[in-house]
């Protein structure tokens, strides 16, 4: 197993505060991994530097295999689609568009390149893949927010990526829109196998059934890692969410009960 990324006891610090604390994590080709933790406890920070968009304070962080400060950040970030659902766009371009600006890693088309023939098929091969090729003429503007998720990881697939961030993916979408976000997200790997993911959520419900390691985290800090069905269970989630919270797990998905009263401390 190839590893794709290594975070080796990273920390960071603001305006004299701790946000991580010391995390380690390594994600190997393959792996789909869910970071959890409530609110505030640094996901996001984190994804940053596996993402190689921020450096930690200490600590040292390796993108295949490259570390992070001892080489291109442009080249590493060309390895990582990063899928941001609540991103905005300016021009009302097509699916097509939009996933064909992928390939530059540009927010919107460069006026002087035009997309080959070539690339306009890939495009429409990624949009197959999350199943919306049938639309791939329609406007961003027009499009309900679980497309525009799923719009975003074409987008990603279409540089080849070795990793895939997806950061609270499922974030204001209804029961339906999740369901076919997750779908898509399960389906990735017939197609990509070699590709791992980081998948950020606070909600247990949101995490595909593809799931295959967790990091749990508290307060910048590891509560708990390791393969999935061995980290995400009751005692580690209750003491992740400092709150008493009953863990269950049926056909591949995971749920979450919290009782009413607040642990006593
Ligand atoms: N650049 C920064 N400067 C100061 N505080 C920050 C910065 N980035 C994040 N934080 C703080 O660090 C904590 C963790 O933030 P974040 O990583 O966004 O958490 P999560 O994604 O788990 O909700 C929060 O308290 C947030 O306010
Ligand atoms: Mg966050």
């Amino acid at each position: 197993m190839k590893p794709v990324l290594q975070l080796d006891d990273v920390t960071f610090r603001r305006d004299s505060k701790q946000i991580i604390g010391g995390i380690s994590l390594t994600v190997n080709e393959g792996e789909h991994w869910a970071l959890l933790g409530p609110n505030g406890a640094g996901k996001s920070t984190l994804l940053g530097f596996c993402g190689a968009v921020t450096f930690p304070s200490s600590g040292s962080v390796r993108i295949l295999g490259e570390r992070m400060g001892r080489t291109d950040l442009a080249e590493l970030r060309r390895s990582i689609g990063h899928i941001n659902p609540r991103h905005r766009r300016q021009h009302p371009r097509t699916l097509r568009e939009v996933v064909l600006t992928g390939i530059t890693g540009t927010n919107d088309l460069p006026l002087r390149r035009t997309p080959t023939t070539e690339d306009v098929e890939r495009a429409e091969a990624m949009l197959d893949t999350v199943g919306l090729s049938r639309i791939s003429d329609s406007v961003w503007p027009t499009l309900s927010q679980g497309e525009r998720g799923r719009t975003l990881i074409s987008r990603a697939l279409i540089s080849g990526p070795r990793l895939l961030l997806l950061d609270e993916p499922s974030t204001g979408l209804d029961v339906a829109a999740r369901e076919q976000l997750l779908a898509t997200i399960d389906s990735l790997g017939e197609a990509h196998p070699d590709v791992a993911s980081i998948l950020v959520t606070h909600h247990l419900e949101e995490l595909p059934s593809t799931t295959t390691h967790a990091l749990l985290i508290a307060e910048g800090r590891t509560v708990a890692s390791g393969a999935a069905l061995e980290t995400v269970n009751t005692e580690n989630v209750t003491a992740a969410f400092s709150h008493p919270v009953q863990v269950g797990y049926h056909d591949g998905r995971w749920t979450a009960r919290a009782n009413a009263t607040r642990m006593e401390v």
